[in-house]
Protein backbone atom coordinates (compact mmCIF):
# COMPACT_ATOMS: atom_id res chain seq x y z
CA UNK A 1 0.00 0.00 0.00
CA UNK A 2 1.11 3.34 -1.03
CA UNK A 3 2.63 5.52 2.15
CA UNK A 4 2.63 9.53 2.02
CA UNK A 5 4.16 11.74 4.95
CA UNK A 6 4.87 15.37 4.35
CA UNK A 7 6.97 17.76 6.82
CA UNK A 8 6.41 21.37 7.17
CA UNK A 9 8.05 23.72 4.19
CA UNK A 10 11.39 25.54 4.90
CA UNK A 11 13.32 22.51 6.60
CA UNK A 12 15.72 21.19 4.11
CA UNK A 13 14.16 20.36 1.03
CA UNK A 14 10.82 20.83 2.01
CA UNK A 15 9.93 17.26 1.75
CA UNK A 16 9.41 14.06 2.97
CA UNK A 17 9.38 10.76 1.64
CA UNK A 18 8.79 7.20 2.31
CA UNK A 19 9.71 4.12 0.00
CA UNK A 20 6.71 4.93 -1.83
CA UNK A 21 5.88 8.46 -2.45
CA UNK A 22 6.95 11.58 -1.90
CA UNK A 23 5.02 14.79 -0.57
CA UNK A 24 7.03 18.06 -1.46
CA UNK A 25 6.20 21.40 -0.79
CA UNK A 26 6.61 22.83 -4.23
CA UNK A 27 5.29 26.37 -4.77
CA UNK A 28 6.28 28.59 -2.30
CA UNK A 29 3.24 31.29 -1.34
CA UNK A 30 4.54 33.56 -3.88
CA UNK A 31 4.69 31.61 -6.74
CA UNK A 32 0.79 30.52 -6.11
CA UNK A 33 -0.70 34.21 -4.72
CA UNK A 34 0.78 35.51 -8.15
CA UNK A 35 -0.37 32.74 -9.92
CA UNK A 36 -3.76 33.17 -9.04
CA UNK A 37 -3.40 37.07 -9.65
CA UNK A 38 -2.72 37.04 -12.94
CA UNK A 39 -4.93 34.02 -13.96
CA UNK A 40 -7.77 36.46 -12.68
CA UNK A 41 -6.37 39.81 -14.16
CA UNK A 42 -5.96 37.74 -17.74
CA UNK A 43 -9.60 36.52 -17.40
CA UNK A 44 -11.15 40.06 -16.95
CA UNK A 45 -8.30 41.48 -19.33
CA UNK A 46 -9.59 38.79 -22.11
CA UNK A 47 -13.04 40.10 -21.83
CA UNK A 48 -12.83 43.71 -21.22
CA UNK A 49 -10.43 43.25 -24.16
CA UNK A 50 -12.91 41.92 -26.86
CA UNK A 51 -15.46 44.46 -25.78
CA UNK A 52 -12.97 47.19 -26.86
CA UNK A 53 -11.72 45.80 -29.87
CA UNK A 54 -16.02 45.58 -30.67
CA UNK A 55 -15.76 49.18 -30.76
CA UNK A 56 -13.29 48.95 -34.11
CA UNK A 57 -12.85 45.29 -35.19
CA UNK A 58 -10.37 45.71 -37.49
CA UNK A 59 -6.53 45.19 -37.42
CA UNK A 60 -4.11 47.24 -39.19
CA UNK A 61 -0.14 46.87 -40.00
CA UNK A 62 1.08 50.29 -40.09
CA UNK A 63 0.96 53.88 -38.94
CA UNK A 64 -2.78 54.01 -40.76
CA UNK A 65 -6.16 53.01 -40.56
CA UNK A 66 -8.95 53.79 -42.64
CA UNK A 67 -10.64 52.89 -45.28
CA UNK A 68 -8.61 54.43 -47.93
CA UNK A 69 -5.81 52.56 -46.99
CA UNK A 70 -5.25 48.94 -47.62
CA UNK A 71 -3.59 47.35 -44.79
CA UNK A 72 -6.13 45.72 -43.18
CA UNK A 73 -4.96 42.03 -41.43
CA UNK A 74 -7.83 41.13 -39.71
CA UNK A 75 -11.53 42.19 -39.47
CA UNK A 76 -14.67 40.56 -37.94
CA UNK A 77 -18.19 42.13 -39.85
CA UNK A 78 -21.64 41.53 -40.92
CA UNK A 79 -23.13 41.69 -44.23
CA UNK A 80 -26.34 41.44 -45.80
CA UNK A 81 -26.91 38.29 -48.27
CA UNK A 82 -29.28 36.58 -50.45
CA UNK A 83 -30.49 34.53 -47.05
CA UNK A 84 -30.02 37.18 -44.83
CA UNK A 85 -27.20 38.52 -42.67
CA UNK A 86 -24.17 37.02 -42.08
CA UNK A 87 -21.29 37.33 -40.01
CA UNK A 88 -17.56 36.85 -41.27
CA UNK A 89 -14.05 37.13 -40.15
CA UNK A 90 -11.61 37.91 -42.73
CA UNK A 91 -7.85 36.90 -41.99
CA UNK A 92 -5.05 38.34 -44.37
CA UNK A 93 -7.73 38.55 -46.99
CA UNK A 94 -9.49 35.36 -46.83
CA UNK A 95 -13.26 35.60 -45.90
CA UNK A 96 -14.85 32.70 -43.12
CA UNK A 97 -18.39 32.75 -42.05
CA UNK A 98 -18.66 33.11 -38.70
CA UNK A 99 -22.51 33.78 -38.64
CA UNK A 100 -23.40 32.64 -34.81
CA UNK A 101 -20.41 33.60 -33.04
CA UNK A 102 -18.25 36.63 -34.82
CA UNK A 103 -20.05 39.51 -36.64
CA UNK A 104 -23.48 38.48 -36.15
CA UNK A 105 -24.55 37.08 -33.13
CA UNK A 106 -27.56 36.66 -30.36
CA UNK A 107 -30.25 34.55 -29.37
CA UNK A 108 -32.36 33.51 -32.47
CA UNK A 109 -35.03 36.33 -33.64
CA UNK A 110 -32.40 38.77 -31.32
CA UNK A 111 -29.41 38.71 -33.58
CA UNK A 112 -27.41 41.67 -34.16
CA UNK A 113 -24.28 43.02 -35.34
CA UNK A 114 -21.33 42.58 -32.76
CA UNK A 115 -17.72 41.57 -33.92
CA UNK A 116 -17.00 39.37 -30.33
CA UNK A 117 -20.65 37.79 -29.04
CA UNK A 118 -22.08 39.36 -26.07
CA UNK A 119 -21.14 36.22 -23.61
CA UNK A 120 -17.98 37.14 -24.42
CA UNK A 121 -17.40 40.69 -23.43
CA UNK A 122 -17.34 42.14 -20.38
CA UNK A 123 -19.82 43.70 -19.98
CA UNK A 124 -22.31 41.79 -22.22
CA UNK A 125 -24.36 44.46 -23.17
CA UNK A 126 -22.02 47.56 -25.72
CA UNK A 127 -19.88 49.60 -23.00
CA UNK A 128 -16.77 51.00 -24.36
CA UNK A 129 -16.33 53.25 -21.06
CA UNK A 130 -16.75 50.17 -18.32
CA UNK A 131 -14.72 48.43 -20.60
CA UNK A 132 -11.48 50.55 -20.77
CA UNK A 133 -11.85 50.85 -16.65
CA UNK A 134 -12.00 47.20 -16.06
CA UNK A 135 -9.24 46.90 -18.60
CA UNK A 136 -6.68 48.99 -17.20
CA UNK A 137 -7.43 48.52 -13.69
CA UNK A 138 -6.25 44.70 -14.33
CA UNK A 139 -3.79 45.51 -16.34
CA UNK A 140 -1.72 47.43 -13.68
CA UNK A 141 -2.87 44.44 -11.07
CA UNK A 142 -1.10 42.04 -14.08
CA UNK A 143 1.86 44.87 -14.31
CA UNK A 144 2.29 44.60 -10.62
CA UNK A 145 1.63 41.02 -10.02
CA UNK A 146 4.35 40.25 -12.48
CA UNK A 147 7.25 42.59 -10.62
CA UNK A 148 5.83 40.81 -7.65
CA UNK A 149 6.78 37.38 -8.83
CA UNK A 150 10.08 38.34 -10.20
CA UNK A 151 11.33 39.62 -7.00
CA UNK A 152 10.43 37.05 -4.60
CA UNK A 153 11.67 34.44 -7.52
CA UNK A 154 15.16 36.42 -7.61
CA UNK A 155 14.96 36.41 -3.36
CA UNK A 156 13.46 32.53 -3.20
CA UNK A 157 15.34 31.01 -5.33
CA UNK A 158 12.70 30.23 -7.64
CA UNK A 159 13.92 31.45 -10.87
CA UNK A 160 17.44 30.09 -10.73
CA UNK A 161 16.40 26.30 -9.56
CA UNK A 162 12.89 25.72 -11.01
CA UNK A 163 12.82 28.12 -14.26
CA UNK A 164 16.35 28.79 -15.69
CA UNK A 165 17.13 26.98 -18.78
CA UNK A 166 19.95 24.22 -18.14
CA UNK A 167 22.51 22.28 -20.97
CA UNK A 168 20.86 18.99 -19.78
CA UNK A 169 17.56 20.66 -20.84
CA UNK A 170 18.22 21.00 -24.30
CA UNK A 171 19.54 17.69 -24.53
CA UNK A 172 16.45 16.10 -22.95
CA UNK A 173 14.00 18.23 -25.10
CA UNK A 174 13.26 15.18 -27.95
CA UNK A 175 12.53 12.35 -25.72
CA UNK A 176 10.60 15.26 -23.48
CA UNK A 177 8.68 15.87 -26.57
CA UNK A 178 8.50 12.42 -27.28
CA UNK A 179 7.07 11.61 -23.55
CA UNK A 180 4.47 14.71 -24.23
CA UNK A 181 3.28 12.69 -27.36
CA UNK A 182 2.70 9.79 -25.59
CA UNK A 183 0.99 11.58 -22.53
CA UNK A 184 3.53 9.94 -19.90
CA UNK A 185 4.28 12.21 -17.44
CA UNK A 186 6.92 12.12 -14.47
CA UNK A 187 5.90 13.94 -11.67
CA UNK A 188 9.35 15.29 -10.14
CA UNK A 189 9.97 18.44 -8.36
CA UNK A 190 11.50 20.06 -11.37
CA UNK A 191 9.34 21.26 -14.18
CA UNK A 192 10.66 19.39 -17.52
CA UNK A 193 11.94 21.34 -20.33
CA UNK A 194 8.61 22.07 -22.08
CA UNK A 195 7.00 23.58 -19.11
CA UNK A 196 10.42 25.80 -19.22
CA UNK A 197 9.73 26.80 -22.03
CA UNK A 198 5.82 27.23 -21.67
CA UNK A 199 6.19 29.14 -18.78
CA UNK A 200 9.32 31.02 -19.71
CA UNK A 201 7.68 32.24 -23.01
CA UNK A 202 4.51 33.47 -20.87
CA UNK A 203 6.30 35.70 -18.00
CA UNK A 204 9.36 36.56 -20.01
CA UNK A 205 7.81 37.07 -23.31
CA UNK A 206 4.61 37.18 -23.98
CA UNK A 207 3.18 39.35 -20.93
CA UNK A 208 5.68 41.14 -21.28
CA UNK A 209 4.78 42.10 -24.70
CA UNK A 210 1.46 42.55 -23.78
CA UNK A 211 2.23 45.34 -20.97
CA UNK A 212 4.83 46.81 -23.41
CA UNK A 213 2.13 46.85 -26.74
CA UNK A 214 -0.71 48.19 -24.21
CA UNK A 215 1.68 51.14 -22.81
CA UNK A 216 2.16 52.07 -26.85
CA UNK A 217 -1.01 52.35 -27.32
CA UNK A 218 -1.66 54.90 -24.48
CA UNK A 219 -2.02 58.70 -25.96
CA UNK A 220 -0.07 59.73 -22.79
CA UNK A 221 2.58 57.35 -22.13
CA UNK A 222 2.96 58.63 -25.72
CA UNK A 223 4.71 61.77 -24.47
CA UNK A 224 6.48 60.06 -21.64
CA UNK A 225 8.07 57.53 -23.94
CA UNK A 226 7.74 58.51 -27.75
CA UNK A 227 10.00 56.59 -28.88
CA UNK A 228 8.12 53.67 -28.13
CA UNK A 229 4.98 52.98 -30.38
CA UNK A 230 7.34 54.22 -33.03
CA UNK A 231 9.65 51.19 -32.24
CA UNK A 232 6.57 49.09 -32.40
CA UNK A 233 5.67 49.93 -35.50
CA UNK A 234 2.97 52.80 -34.59
CA UNK A 235 -0.11 53.07 -32.40
CA UNK A 236 -1.76 50.00 -35.37
CA UNK A 237 0.59 47.64 -35.04
CA UNK A 238 1.24 47.69 -31.42
CA UNK A 239 -2.71 46.83 -31.49
CA UNK A 240 -2.28 44.06 -33.66
CA UNK A 241 0.48 43.02 -31.92
CA UNK A 242 -1.66 42.92 -28.75
CA UNK A 243 -4.04 41.59 -30.40
CA UNK A 244 -1.84 38.08 -31.53
CA UNK A 245 -0.33 37.86 -27.61
CA UNK A 246 -3.53 37.83 -26.83
CA UNK A 247 -4.56 34.30 -28.97
CA UNK A 248 -1.24 33.25 -28.04
CA UNK A 249 -1.99 33.19 -24.24
CA UNK A 250 -5.49 32.00 -24.80
CA UNK A 251 -3.97 28.96 -26.57
CA UNK A 252 -0.96 28.51 -23.85
CA UNK A 253 -4.13 28.34 -21.49
CA UNK A 254 -5.99 25.97 -23.45
CA UNK A 255 -2.86 23.95 -23.47
CA UNK A 256 -1.99 24.15 -19.58
CA UNK A 257 -5.24 23.07 -18.78
CA UNK A 258 -5.00 19.65 -21.33
CA UNK A 259 -1.54 18.68 -19.25
CA UNK A 260 -3.01 19.89 -15.80
CA UNK A 261 -5.74 17.17 -16.93
CA UNK A 262 -3.43 14.76 -18.34
CA UNK A 263 -0.55 14.79 -15.70
CA UNK A 264 -3.45 14.30 -12.92
CA UNK A 265 -5.39 17.60 -12.10
CA UNK A 266 -5.81 16.51 -8.41
CA UNK A 267 -2.58 16.55 -7.65
CA UNK A 268 -1.64 19.07 -10.01
CA UNK A 269 -4.02 21.85 -8.42
CA UNK A 270 -3.44 20.93 -4.62
CA UNK A 271 0.03 22.14 -5.58
CA UNK A 272 -0.74 25.56 -6.99
CA UNK A 273 -2.94 25.44 -4.03
CA UNK A 274 -1.51 24.77 -1.30
CA UNK A 275 2.16 24.25 -2.34
CA UNK A 276 2.50 20.56 -1.94
CA UNK A 277 3.05 18.02 -4.87
CA UNK A 278 3.16 14.00 -4.92
CA UNK A 279 6.11 13.17 -6.85
CA UNK A 280 6.51 9.31 -8.46
CA UNK A 281 7.62 7.21 -6.32
CA UNK A 282 11.60 6.35 -6.97
CA UNK A 283 12.11 4.30 -9.99
CA UNK A 284 15.01 1.55 -9.77
CA UNK A 285 18.43 3.13 -10.99
CA UNK A 286 17.08 6.63 -10.90
CA UNK A 287 19.05 9.42 -10.66
CA UNK A 288 18.08 12.72 -8.70
CA UNK A 289 16.50 14.45 -11.55
CA UNK A 290 14.33 12.65 -14.26
CA UNK A 291 12.69 13.98 -17.25
C1 LIG B 1 -4.50 32.57 -18.10
C2 LIG B 1 -4.35 31.89 -17.03
C3 LIG B 1 -3.08 31.19 -16.61
C4 LIG B 1 -1.78 31.47 -16.90
C5 LIG B 1 -1.23 32.58 -17.78
C6 LIG B 1 -0.97 30.50 -16.19
C7 LIG B 1 0.40 30.43 -16.22
C8 LIG B 1 1.18 29.61 -15.44
C9 LIG B 1 2.60 29.72 -15.27
C10 LIG B 1 3.47 30.76 -15.96
C11 LIG B 1 2.99 28.78 -14.36
C12 LIG B 1 4.40 28.59 -13.82
C13 LIG B 1 4.52 29.52 -12.61
C14 LIG B 1 5.85 29.49 -11.93
O1 LIG B 1 6.50 28.44 -11.90
O2 LIG B 1 6.25 30.53 -11.35
C15 LIG B 1 1.82 28.03 -14.02
C16 LIG B 1 1.80 26.93 -13.19
C17 LIG B 1 0.66 26.20 -12.92
N1 LIG B 1 -0.64 26.52 -13.26
FE1 LIG B 1 -1.23 28.05 -14.38
N2 LIG B 1 -1.81 29.65 -15.53
C18 LIG B 1 -3.10 30.05 -15.75
C19 LIG B 1 -4.25 29.48 -15.26
C20 LIG B 1 -4.28 28.31 -14.52
C21 LIG B 1 -5.49 27.67 -14.06
C22 LIG B 1 -6.91 28.17 -14.32
C23 LIG B 1 -5.08 26.55 -13.40
C24 LIG B 1 -5.91 25.48 -12.73
C25 LIG B 1 -7.03 25.01 -13.19
C26 LIG B 1 -3.65 26.49 -13.43
C27 LIG B 1 -2.86 25.54 -12.84
C28 LIG B 1 -1.48 25.56 -12.75
C29 LIG B 1 -0.70 24.55 -12.10
C30 LIG B 1 -1.23 23.29 -11.42
C31 LIG B 1 0.64 24.95 -12.19
C32 LIG B 1 1.86 24.21 -11.70
C33 LIG B 1 2.27 23.32 -12.81
C34 LIG B 1 3.29 22.36 -12.35
O3 LIG B 1 3.65 22.40 -11.19
O4 LIG B 1 3.67 21.53 -13.16
N3 LIG B 1 -3.18 27.59 -14.12
N4 LIG B 1 0.72 28.57 -14.67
Amino acid sequence: METITMSQPGAGVDAASTKDATLIYRQSRWTRLTHWLWAISLFFLLLSGLQIFNARPQLYIGKQSGFEYNNTVFAIGAENTATGPRGYTEIFGHRFDTTGVLGWSGPAGQQTSRAFPSWATIPSYYDLGTARVVHFFFAWILTTTLVVWLVASLVNGHLRRDLAPRLDDLKRLPQDIIEHAKLRFHHTREYNTLQKMAYGGVLFVLLPLMIITGLAMSPSMNSVLPWLNELLGGRQTARTIHFTVMVLLVGFFIVHMMMILAAGPINELRSIITGWYRTDPPRHGDTERSA
